[in-house]
């Protein structure tokens, strides 16, 4: 009867669990292809490999890892329960993360009480708290979770996930191994974009990929999220609708503009940037860019060295307050002086 029911009030389509190719209901790629095992975690090989060993070996110490967003921390640590725990995982697992109230009370209460209560594992295996999102605990719950770690050492480890490590008190590090990530590479971003492209059978240039490689800046989850929102809002992933969908500047205005600065064309550079102000881009989002940009230019060194030591202090402005069409048109000014004169000077 029951199963009647929900026939009726849930179509199947809702129903289901299952990844659809198209359609309103689909998972979002970031989980659909979220890696299960720990050998699909892509970069950071040593760190991997060190959790790969802790898996084979079933001996854990509590872990920290630490690293910038949407590089594979909380895949990693649920990877790893799952290959420590296999089919235990349900029940030898808490997960915690910042949507859940995470004070002192749920130290002394929900941790205590799951770290108190017997579950039949597999030999030499132990219980695993996650405290996803840990920089976001107060003072107050890590203090009480020290106690907590050592006394339930026996049968409980703790797995921390966070983006900076200084936000985690000392003594919660001193009981924990700390594991770093880094931001992953474009090429592995990349890669993983390709596998993603033929599994959903996308249809893409080379430059749209680049392009979203460009956005993400090595982080996994952004450029998954960018391709399919791309993939999905246009149907077709090229540099035009990358840039679209990110709301970012174009790079290839920036390059152009940068061109113009290189060869002491201030008129031109300044109407690039007059576009892009007009557009709406926050300074800071501008600057970011050109620096982004210019540290793959193609240029002299020395020219390179002086434009970055320039948009470096240009930052610093905008981040003190300092955001004006005026100080941008100064840094293109700057630019294209430095520009001519190293012309000069080799003449
Ligand atoms: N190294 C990686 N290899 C493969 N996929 C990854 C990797 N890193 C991230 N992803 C993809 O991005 C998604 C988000 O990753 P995850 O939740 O592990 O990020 P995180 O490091 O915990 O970030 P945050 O600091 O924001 O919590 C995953 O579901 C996965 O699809
Ligand atoms: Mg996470």
């Amino acid at each position: 009867m029951a199963g009647e029911e929900e026939m009726i009030v849930d179509p199947p389509e809702k129903n289901t669990t299952q990844p659809k190719k198209s359609g309103g209901f689909e998972l979002p790629w970031v989980e659909k292809y979220r890696p299960i095992l720990l050998k699909d975690i892509i970069g950071n090989e040593e760190t991997v490999t060190r959790l790969e060993i802790f898996a084979k070996e079933g001996n854990v110490p509590n872990v920290i890892i630490a690293g910038p967003p949407g590089t594979g921390k909380t895949t990693s640590i649920l990877c790893l329960a799952r290959a420590l725990l296999g089919s235990s995982f349900k029940d030898a697992v808490l997960e915690l993360n910042a949507s859940n109230d995470r004070g002192i009370d749920v130290v002394r209460n929900k941790i205590k009480m799951f770290a108190q209560q017997k579950v039949t594992l597999p030999k030499g295996r132990h219980k695993i708290i996650i405290l996803d999102e840990a920089d976001s605990m107060t003072d107050g719950a890590q203090q009480a979770l020290r106690r907590t770690m050592e006394i339930y050492s026996k049968t409980t480890r703790f797995a921390l996930a966070c983006n900076s490590s200084d936000k985690i008190i000392e003594p919660i590090q001193s009981r924990c191994a700390v594991l770093r990530y880094s931001r992953l590479t474009d090429a592995q971003v990349l890669s993983r974009l390709l596998t993603i492209c033929e599994k959903e059978t996308v249809s893409y240039t080379d430059d749209g990929l680049q392009a979203i490689v460009f956005t993400a800046q090595g982080d996994m989850r952004q450029g998954l999220n960018n391709l399919q929102s791309t993939f999905q809002g246009f149907g077709h992933v090229n540099s035009e609708n990358v840039f679209k969908v990110c709301d970012e500047p174009h790079p290839l205005l920036i390059k152009d503009m940068l061109q113009h600065c290189v060869d002491g064309k201030i008129d031109e550079a300044y109407q690039v940037m007059s576009h892009l102000w007009k557009l709406g881009y926050a300074p800071e989002d501008i600057i970011g860019i050109v620096f982004r940009v210019c540290k793959t230019f193609n240029m002299a060194e020395y020219l390179k060295l002086e434009f970055i030591k320039e948009i470096g202090y240009t930052h610093m402005r905008i981040v003190q307050g300092v955001n004006t069409l005026l100080q941008m048109s100064a840094l293109l000014a700057r630019l294209c002086k430095i520009s001519v004169i190293s012309k000069e000077d080799s003449q």
